[in-house]
């Protein structure tokens, strides 16, 4: 054997059970009790959580993006994912008009393969049907393991939003071809119309990206795409669900038996809209901004009841510098957070803290991302799989600070947030890439996963 993990509380979606684990080959070989191989490696986990490793579904590194580029690249977000715990990160390379989805994510993969720590796949972003060819490249590219298409239904002045119809050619093409269509949901033409009154009128703090696209600009996008998936029983993946009513919306779809996936992320279930009346509260700019706390507490009741389906992060970091651009007019801000070695720290804390259990925090974390984004051999502690894994103690508190984290940015907003319990050690397909606070990974080691085609 290469690495025995022994004596640790082995914790899957289901069951938490003491044990021993088993790798050869970047694969988990056994499970049980007193496994006694040879191996290269022994660890005594006596006291520890042992892990899937997480896989944030949502990132956006070094993306072209609000005039600039975000400030983690392929290294330094990965660095980050795999000190956080994460094992798989998804990045959304976004098509160009003219440009085709294999051309896309090839000339992003270019970038990632030598620098990533973890491994990566990629959603595509549509902003263009090429005149219907992109429609007919959706088989090719699902043959070529990339399974799920993402439309913004926002971003119309910058040229990347979908009309409706552009959606529903989607929404079809993709129900056909074996994959799943992701959509950030907001209405453009409401922002548009809030940004002008209040620019006129002179408001323009952080507090008025807020106000620009409060709770009724995300949940008629939300009820918009729903209907339409429900219309052609197409499946659909709702990114950063972050309003009450779109996600009541979304969970009646669900509870009729429509596949529709509902994705939030832990800016969503920690802060409220009072963040932008602060100081820094630039920092917080993401849209869709975060919202009240009716609607942080209806997040956590469904994250707590099973509705919503996996947390991910949306990590798009800018620089302090970039921020301030929006100090006068807050249409200038760069909109995004950092987040992919806060998510799994966040959402284990709050299974320590009693909020949810550690196996929901799996389930929402590595095993229903690999599910619904079809990968086979991940998110799961079960032989056959890779073996990602994370030792977590439940007993060591951090607090985060952006000196301690592992990422390119110069602020966070989880700054001074307390994380009980915390990743000791994470291993990608075997290899360790974290331990006791430091990165001892190799850049260029992660791999891309090619995904299953979307069956559910
Ligand atoms: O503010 C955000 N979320 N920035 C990244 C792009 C997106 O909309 O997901
Ligand atoms: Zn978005
Ligand atoms: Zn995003």
């Amino acid at each position: 054997m290469d690495l025995l993990i022994k004596n640790g509380t082995i914790v899957t979606e289901t069951e938490s059970f003491k044990g021993d684990l088993a790798v050869k080959d970047g694969k988990i070989v056994c499970i049980g009790s007193n496994l006694s191989f040879q191996a290269t490696e022994v660890v005594d986990a006596q006291g520890m959580l042992v892990l899937p490793g997480a896989i944030d579904v949502h990132t956006h590194l070094a993306m072209p993006f609000g005039g600039t580029v975000s400030a983690d690249g392929y290294l330094s977000g990965t660095r980050a994912a795999a000190c956080g715990g994460v094992t798989t990160v998804f990045d959304y390379p976004m098509q160009r008009k003219g440009m085709g989805i294999l051309e896309t994510v090839k000339s992003r993969m270019d970038l990632c393969a030598p620098e990533a720590c973890v491994d990566y796949a990629f959603h595509c972003i549509i902003t263009d049907l090429n005149e219907g060819r992109i429609l007919e490249e959706f088989k090719e590219a699902v043959d070529f393991g990339i399974t799920s298409f993402k439309c913004f239904l926002v971003y119309k002045k910058e040229g990347m939003m979908v009309d409706d119809g552009t959606l529903v050619k989607i929404l079809l093409a993709a129900k056909e071809a074996g994959a799943i269509t992701n959509i950030h949901a907001e209405n453009p033409d409401l922002i548009d119309m809030n940004i002008e009154k209040f620019l006129k009128e002179g408001k323009t703090s952080a507090w008025y990206h807020y106000m620009s696209r409060p709770e009724y600009v995300e949940a008629e996008a939300d009820k918009r795409a729903i209907h339409w998936a429900k219309a052609f029983e197409a499946p659909l993946y709702i990114v950063h669900m972050a309003d009450k009513e779109g996600l009541e919306a979304a969970i009646e779809a669900k509870r009729a038996g429509y596949p529709i996936h509902i994705e939030t992320c832990p800016q969503y279930l920690e802060f409220t809209c009072g963040v932008y009346r602060r100081e820094d509260g630039r920092n917080f700019v993401c849209s869709p901004p975060i919202k009240n706390s009716e609607s942080r507490e209806a997040l956590w009741e469904a994250v707590q009841n099973g509705m919503i389906d996996t947390v991910a992060t949306d990590h798009c970091p800018f620089q302090s510098y970039e921020k301030d651009w929006g100090k006068d007019d807050f249409t200038k801000i760069p909109n995004g957070c950092a987040g992919v070695e806060n998510l799994y720290p966040y959402m284990l804390s709050a299974a320590t803290m009693g909020k949810i259990t550690y196996n929901r925090a799996v389930e929402l974390c590595a095993s229903n991302p690999a599910r619904i984004f079809g990968c086979e051999k991940k998110g799961s502690l079960t032989v056959g799989k890779d073996a990602d894994i994370v030792l977590y103690d439940p007993n060591k508190e951090i607090k985060v600070t952006v000196s301690n984290m592992h990422s390119d940015y110069d602020h966070t907003i989880w700054e001074g947030h307390t994380m009980h319990g915390y990743p000791i050690a994470t291993y990608v397909r075997g290899n360790l890439v974290f331990q006791d606070g430091k990165f001892v990974g190799t850049p260029g080691s992660g791999k891309f996963i090619a995904r299953a085609p979307h069956s559910k």
